[in-house]
């Protein structure tokens, strides 16, 4: 195909040879398959920021480290820098969060560069070398749906052992790939420890895959692994070792809340001071 635009400096530097294809048009960016250094990957371009909603991204970017106090401010408000800096910062998060998910062994598409508001990575392929369909686009069997479900859900936990939240998961952000399932779409990561919705947005991401695998294993909608999984990870015990049953036992002990609100206070202030010690060393 015709290579668009936004490609020209890659194609510059010589880091695509050829736009094969375009995948996708989605709500966030556009997706293409390229030749680069003589292999298919993946491209994908992200939209600029007055083609998203502003607003949803808040809940998403707190307790994110920003560069410094200008960059802070600005973010924090709805000015065109503010919107730029939210943008890099959004986009970059997608990058940070495959780092860190692959160093942490989790199945996350390979980064080869992010330049120019384009991350260029792995293309997730099935057996025929063709890009890999979308969970939400395989029939499973019974047995594939237990199968795949017990790899996700390891893979949720090694993903909060590294500290993050995928925060968007669901059968369309999971790729069936040759040598198994692949985690796609993590510019909303959340940082587990420092984001108060990192909880229910764990929650969340367990419930969809457990409803989406349960329509073939019917078994795994009793099943409650989110909270036991976030219930090992506020007690500090969570590992990718930790055997998990499914089941979440309610504690009979009356809730400690003065506690609960101590321990969050605590935990913000820990957290404002490790933002402003970062901001002053740089
Ligand atoms: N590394 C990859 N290998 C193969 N296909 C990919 C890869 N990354 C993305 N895709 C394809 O592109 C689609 C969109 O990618 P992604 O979900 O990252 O973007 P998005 O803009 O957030 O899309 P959406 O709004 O649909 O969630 C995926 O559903 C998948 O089909
Ligand atoms: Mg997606």
């Amino acid at each position: 195909m015709k290579i668009p635009k936004k490609f020209e400096m890659l194609v510059c530097n010589g880091l695509v040879d050829e736009v094969v294809s375009q995948l996708m048009s989605g709500k966030e960016a556009e997706v293409y398959v390229v030749r680069s250094l003589g292999e298919l990957r993946c491209a994908k371009v992200y939209k600029d920021s007055d083609h998203r909603s502003f607003s949803s991204q808040a809940r998403y970017q707190e307790g994110r480290k920003v560069k410094n106090s200008r960059q802070a401010r600005a973010m924090g408000k709805n000015s065109k820098f503010g919107r730029k800096e939210l943008e890099g910062a959004w986009q970059n998060a997608e990058v940070d969060a495959l780092q860190r998910l692959a160093a942490a062994g989790v199945r996350v598409p390979q980064i080869f560069s992010y330049a120019g508001g384009i991350l260029l990575m792995e293309l997730v392929t099935d057996g025929n070398g063709n890009n890999a369909p979308r969970l939400n686009d395989v029939t499973l069997t019974a047995a594939q749906a237990l199968e795949y479900h017990r790899s996700l859900i390891s893979q949720i936990v090694l993903m909060l052992c590294a500290g993050l939240v995928h925060g968007d998961l669901s059968e369309y952000n999971v790729l069936v790939g040759s040598d198994g399932l692949v985690i796609i779409d993590l510019p909303q990561a959340v940082n587990a420890a420092g984001n108060n919705n990192a909880a229910s947005m764990l929650l969340r991401d367990v419930s969809n895959v457990t409803a989406y695998f349960g329509r073939f294993a019917p078994e795994l909608i009793g099943t409650d692994y989110g909270r036991e999984i976030w219930k090992h990870y506020a007690s500090g015990k969570l590992s990718p070792e930790t055997r998990l049953t499914g089941r979440f036992e309610q504690s009979s002990v009356p809730a400690d809340v003065r506690g609960v609100m101590r321990d969050v206070e605590s935990a913000r202030r820990w957290h404002e001071l490790t933002i402003g010690n970062a901001q002053k060393e740089r």
